[in-house]
């Protein structure tokens, strides 16, 4: 467990339960457990989307260019520790001004261009609206890491009127999730005895991943493009 996480005095957590003020803490949770369920109703909201478009794909063009969708908002715990990290005190109004990664999805596709094509189908929605895009697959980063990021901003409809949510969209290709889920534990082992070399081959895989993502793009494409023309001859 996280030092941060540990309770100074173990027998703290039933006092505080234990007091009368246990209806006190409940009120005074219920603006954060608010903003959890919006977050979550975003990303419900993205996952939607995005599986109406791989239904509509997998219907006209018999093709799914979506493998995994992978939600999560982001836990308690990591708000905290990310606004801490900031130096910023963690009210409701500084978490939700700060953080544009609460509400995040993970879209995994098999081939580069179908990141592109969902990345702009999705954000040329008339409720959708693009915040932020870094391609780190156009400029991976040093380390090697490549994937599409957007912040979009997308309404949710609540008894009281329209939100505006921020989430965070992530696009990749299987290869490059597989790259970036080994990379992620090298970052919180702190016991490897050669870190340096560890990512000198991690960078080699990434570029590896690349040149192979692009092969298979063309590989594809030309199944796509002969089996369309055989289809034409018939
Ligand atoms: P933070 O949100 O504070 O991390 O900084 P940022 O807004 O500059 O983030 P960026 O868009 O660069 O990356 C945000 C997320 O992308 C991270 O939380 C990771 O999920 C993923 N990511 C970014 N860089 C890397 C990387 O080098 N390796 C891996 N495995 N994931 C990465
Ligand atoms: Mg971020």
């Amino acid at each position: 467990m996280d030092e941060n996480t540990q309770l100074a005095n173990p027998g703290e957590f039933q006092n505080v339960f234990g007091s009368g003020r246990t209806a006190e803490l409940l009120e005074s949770a219920k603006p954060f457990m608010e903003l959890m369920m919006q977050n979550e109703c975003a990303v419900r909201e993205v996952e939607t989307k995005l599986n109406v478009l791989n239904d509509e794909f997998s219907t006209l063009y018999d093709y799914n260019p979506i493998e995994t969708i992978k939600t999560r908002v982001k836990d308690p715990l990591s708000i905290v520790e990310k606004m801490q990290r900031k130096g910023i005190p963690p009210t409701i109004e500084n978490i939700e001004n700060t953080l544009s990664d609460i509400a995040g999805v993970r879209v995994i596709c098999s081939f580069p261009e179908d990141i592109y094509a969902i990345a702009d189908i999705l954000t040329m929605q008339d409720d959708v609206k693009l915040l932020k895009r870094k391609d780190y697959i156009a400029n991976p980063k040093p380390n090697g890491y490549r994937s599409l990021h957007l912040i979009i901003g997308i309404p949710i409809f609540l008894s009281t009127g329209k939100k505006e949510m921020r989430v965070e969209v992530q696009f990749r290709t299987i290869a490059m999730d597989f790259w970036a889920s080994l990379e992620h534990k090298l970052k919180y082992k702190h016991n490897i005895k050669n870190p340096e070399e560890i990512a000198a081959d991690l960078k080699k895989c990434a570029d590896a991943i690349a040149v192979i993502d692009d092969k298979m793009q063309a590989i594809h494409n030309r199944i796509e493009r002969e089996s369309w023309e055989n289809d034409a001859d018939r």
